[in-house]
């Protein structure tokens, strides 16, 4: 079995294991709220109106079941059946079924499923590029999440931070810290190799990211840190939000800084918005 067939049975057997818990993840308590709420206001700031959106990597469907409910239609897909059993079974509960056109087993890296063109907004949020090795495998990725956007269509990409993760190393792993300058110099981690705790993964600088998806025929609209000035405040956030008005206030701080360039690549997570270049351009890569 190749390198790459290895990574990829890793990510499979950690997101099979954890599918539950990705499920909690952005409900579990106001400090991870915060990262479906910034996400949830660049959706609400530059989605179409309505059409049909893809949710690329898109777990047990949390942004699917939220899109459908505001009456988009959605495709979802995602590398791992048990996290496709988990969405089905959530939309069915939450009403939506009529509005999920299909759930699909892929990889975003192959999208041939789907032809040129078909969506009118792609997400592919939480991640899922992060988990694919090679630099080949992540330009696959791009082309192919554009490939499928009709042209001047949006696409919002989130992705772990480079140098949040080495602020969470610090906080959370500083056992691990002899990793930090392959963390920094190569950007990638495999479990066993350097360390314990996560899947295989890739952490993205917002200049690679941003590179990534402009080589592809992307036209960058913002960037914004996910848990901002929040990041890596895991306990003082929770106590703020005790007090709703305290979180108000917050809230707003937090959605008023996310876009600010120092922001963004601190933050534990970070989302590129791009739109899809309505001229072709050459391919640069
Ligand atoms: C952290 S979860 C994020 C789920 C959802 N997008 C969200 O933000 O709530 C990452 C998801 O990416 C999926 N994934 C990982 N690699 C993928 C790939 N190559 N193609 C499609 N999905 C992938 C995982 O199965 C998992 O459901």
């Amino acid at each position: 079995m190749g390198e790459k067939d290895n990574v990829e049975n890793m990510v499979k057997n950690w997101f099979t294991e954890t599918a539950q818990v990705e499920w909690r993840r952005l409900g579990r308590d106001p400090y991870h709220n915060i990262e479906f709420t910034v996400t949830t206001h660049f959706l609400e700031r530059f989605l179409p109106k309505r059409g049909l959106v893809l949710d690329a990597g898109g777990g047990p469907g949390r942004y699917t079941i939220e899109l459908a409910k505001k009456g988009y239609r959605i495709t979802l897909l995602d590398l791992v059946p048990e996290m496709l059993k988990l969405a089905r079974r959530r939309i069915r509960r939450a009403g939506v079924s009529r509005k999920v056109d299909k759930i699909v087993q892929g990889s975003i890296e192959d999208l041939s499923c789907f032809s040129d063109e078909t969506f009118d907004a792609v997400l592919c949020l939480g991640g899922p590029l992060c988990h694919l090795l090679n630099i080949e495998q992540r330009e696959e990725a791009a082309s192919e999440l554009l490939r499928v956007a009709k042209k001047g269509a949006p696409l919002f990409i989130s992705v772990i931070s480079r140098l949040g993760l080495l602020i969470t190393l610090l906080t959370q792993f500083p056992h691990e810290i002899q990793y930090a300058m392959h963390h920094w110099e190569v950007g990638d981690y495999v479990p066993g190799k350097q360390g314990e705790g996560f899947t295989a993964a890739h952490w993205f600088l917002p200049e690679e990211l941003q590179t990534l998806f402009e080589n592809k025929g992307a036209e960058k609209i913002t960037f914004a840190g996910l848990e901002g000035l929040s990041s890596h405040h895991r306990k003082e956030t929770n106590r703020l939000y005790k007090d709703s008005e305290s979180g108000k206030i917050w809230t707003e701080i937090l959605l008023r800084t996310c876009t600010h360039p120092s922001v963004v690549g601190i933050s534990e997570h970070f989302l590129l918005v791009c739109r899809k270049a309505t001229r072709e351009r050459p391919n640069l890569c």
